[in-house]
């Protein structure tokens, strides 16, 4: 394990704006890193939300806490392992039950499992896959079902710079994460193609938008079993020179959350310190 500060520098710490006020977001992996910060940066735009964690409930709870102090009773926790599609559906029905409503979906569950690839077990590339990207397209289907019924909704799939760029040991995670763009220019089509047939697109509409964001290294706890000497050299490759923050994540998600980004959609955006010039 390295040493790497995980501490947030500029935590979201209460409202700052009403761009997503009455809006309801469903952030997968929600309670703690890249989520967490996603959760706290749609919440100080008026969001409410639906946080999903898939074992520790502990942290999930300690997470709520912290959320409740600054965003009081605007969100809720919901455990299911997202590389199971019925805790998906479940997990979709019970943010619907809870806040009546979802418009946002951040698929941000994610893990790693690195080993070189002629290394890989068959298990480990297995679980990568489904938990990262079968995943995303299981929250994926039923939530879009109800942004189609409603008419609007937004999308938005954190991959990664590695699922552009590859890198050594990660032959699973990156698989999975260019496999997000995939899905992502597939669902924004279909979207805006079903929307079309059902006469719901108009031309002011907020419409349903699908987009994903690839950051670079971030850092989180996923840092963490990174070797020390390996980071050293990932760090020096980085033209902006150092890790990126969760918040420099959370606030590209929320600016596409946004209604004024109804005519961004089937799009990557990179965060990575310009790793992928
Ligand atoms: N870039 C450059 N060199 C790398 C490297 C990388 N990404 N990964 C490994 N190497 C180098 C090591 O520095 C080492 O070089 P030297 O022999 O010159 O010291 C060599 O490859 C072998 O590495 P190890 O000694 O660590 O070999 P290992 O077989 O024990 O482990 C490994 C291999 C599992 C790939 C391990 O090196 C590792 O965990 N690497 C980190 C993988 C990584 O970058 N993960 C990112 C996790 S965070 C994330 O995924 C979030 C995101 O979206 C960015």
């Amino acid at each position: 394990m390295n040493a790497i500060n995980t501490t947030s520098l500029e935590p979201t710490t209460g409202p700052v704006g009403k761009k997503l006020a009455g809006r309801v977001a469903l952030v997968t992996g929600g309670t703690r890193g890249i989520g967490a910060a996603i959760c706290r940066s749609l919440a100080s735009q008026g969001a409410s939300i639906a946080a999903g964690y898939s074992g520790n409930r502990d942290r999930a709870e300690q997470f709520l806490k912290e959320f409740d102090r600054d965003f009081e009773g605007r969100a809720t926790i919901h455990q299911g392992n997202v590389s199971h599609p019925e805790d998906c559906h479940r997990v979709v029905r019970e943010a619907l039950a809870e806040h009546g409503r979802i418009d946002i979906l951040v698929n941000n569950a994610g893990i790693t499992m690195d080993k070189m690839a002629m290394k890989m077990s068959v298990e480990e590339w297995n679980t990568v896959l489904a938990v990262n990207l079968s995943g995303s397209f299981y929250m994926a289907q039923p939530a879009l079902e109800h942004m189609v019924e409603r008419g609007t909704g937004r999308i938005i799939f954190v991959s990664s710079v590695i699922g552009e760029t590859g890198n050594i040991g990660q032959a699973n995670y990156a698989a999975s994460k260019a496999g997000m763009l995939g899905l992502t220019k597939t669902l924004a089509k279909e979207a805006a193609f079903i929307l079309a047939r059902a006469g719901k697109r108009a031309d002011d509409s907020v419409g349903i938008t699908v987009n994903t964001v690839t950051p670079g290294f971030v850092a989180t706890e996923m840092l963490e079993n990174v070797p020390e000497k390996v980071l050293d050299k990932i760090t020096a490759q980085i033209p902006v020179g150092r890790l990126c923050r969760p918040e420099e994540i959370a606030r590209v998600v929320h600016f596409l959350a946004a209604d004024a980004s109804a005519y961004i959609t089937g799009q990557v955006w990179g965060v990575n310190g310009g790793m992928d010039m």
